[in-house]
């Protein structure tokens, strides 16, 4: 299944993306991830090829990590370019998904806005399609200084992550990634619900009571950043690998290939790091590219397709085909038309 320095023989489609020059460190049937300086790889792809960008970039931290950080005041300078190749290559149902955390005013207890000052700025290159909150309960005390020393501020543990679209209408589905019903409301299924008006002004109908199949997930991402990379970091720790120090969550990734792509889909993380996003895509039946520049990560980021993996545990799992999705201007046949929408009130 992995063929190393060099592409796999079922990567026919990678001729297409202009990439043959260089050499991919390793390849699946499925995907190839190349150490090289990802605005490179970008520009030698052609427009419009691309399904999903999903990423998290190094961020403006004070405290830089092993491979270098920018200071905010660089930071849109040197990111911009990046975004730039991203909107070209992405398709016009294309998304793009940025992870990426806030950072602190160095000696204050003050934050800078570096993150909002970007969003922004993408937001007049691409559409805000929504903005979600990752929530990570595992997330340490820090800044030690002012949370746990000072007692001034409170643990820093929401990410923001901006959904952008190259248009209005990307491609998506909600009922891709529906969540278990709540209590409450299986209770309400089976008991029914008395159509009423709630106090924000909002008709509740009897349409509540009709199951769906689970529950419409809200914009914040409730994630543990621990469990789903144990197979990646206890095979770094037998092999004597130090591990990417800065790895997000399959959860987070498998969440958006789920929502805006179908399988066989081109996605691409170009601050690939460990290869998360490589390793979601696999188990997904994605197809996709990573580019990372640290030679150290992308040789650990081979862990995630060789024995005692994660991938492996999962992959056995048969999977189950998905319906198509839409660029989301075309209604699904179950969906009829509304006929009034006078009983909704917006909020204010
Ligand atoms: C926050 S980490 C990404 C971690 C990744 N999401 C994971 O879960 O393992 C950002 C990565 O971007 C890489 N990087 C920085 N500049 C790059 C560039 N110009 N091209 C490719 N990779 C780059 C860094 O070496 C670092 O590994």
């Amino acid at each position: 299944m992995l063929i190393k320095n060099g592409s796999h023989k079922d990567l026919t489609w990678l001729r297409q993306l202009n990439l043959k020059p260089v050499s991919s460190a390793y390849s699946t049937p499925s995907g190839a991830m190349f150490c090289h300086d990802s605005i490179e790889m970008l520009r030698r792809m052609p427009s419009d090829s691309v399904d999903l960008v999903m990423t998290s970039p190094p961020f403006a931290l004070t405290r830089k990590k092993e491979y270098g950080n920018e200071p905010v005041e660089r930071y849109l300078e040197w990111f911009m370019p990046f975004c730039l190749e991203i909107k070209r290559v992405l398709k016009s149902t294309g998304s793009f998904v940025l992870d990426i955390g806030g950072a602190w005013i160095p000696g204050a207890p003050v934050r800078s806005i570096y993150h909002f000052e970007l969003a922004v700025k993408l937001a007049k290159e691409f559409y805000l399609a929504q903005e979600f909150y990752w929530y990570n309960p595992a997330r340490l005390p820090t800044p030690a200084e002012w949370v746990t020393v000072r007692r001034v501020r409170v643990k820093d543990a929401v990410n923001m992550v901006w959904w952008f679209s190259k248009t209005e209408w990307p491609k998506a589905d909600n009922r891709a990634i529906l969540q278990p019903y709540s209590e409450s409301m299986k209770d309400l299924l089976k008991n029914g619900y008395k159509a009423k008006k709630r106090p924000s002004g909002h008709a509740i109908s009897t349409k509540f009571q009709k199951n769906n199949g689970g529950s419409i997930p809200p914009n914040l991402l409730q994630i543990a950043n621990t469990d789903s990379n144990g197979a990646y970091l206890r095979e770094c720790k037998k092999r004597g690998i130090k591990p990417h120090p800065a790895r997000f969550p399959s959860t987070l990734v498998k969440f958006f290939l789920d929502f805006l792509t179908d399988e066989d889909d081109l996605v691409v993380d170009p601050f690939a790091g460990s290869n998360v996003t490589g390793e979601a895509c696999e188990i997904q039946n994605r197809r996709w590219l990573g580019f990372e520049l640290e030679s150290r990560y992308v040789e650990g980021s081979i862990i995630r397709f060789e024995s005692g993996n994660l991938f492996q545990q999962d992959a056995s799992k048969p999977r189950k085909k998905q319906p198509k999705k839409t660029d989301g201007r075309t209604r699904p046949k179950s969906v009829k038309k509304r006929k009034s929408t006078k009983s909704v009130t917006k909020n204010g």
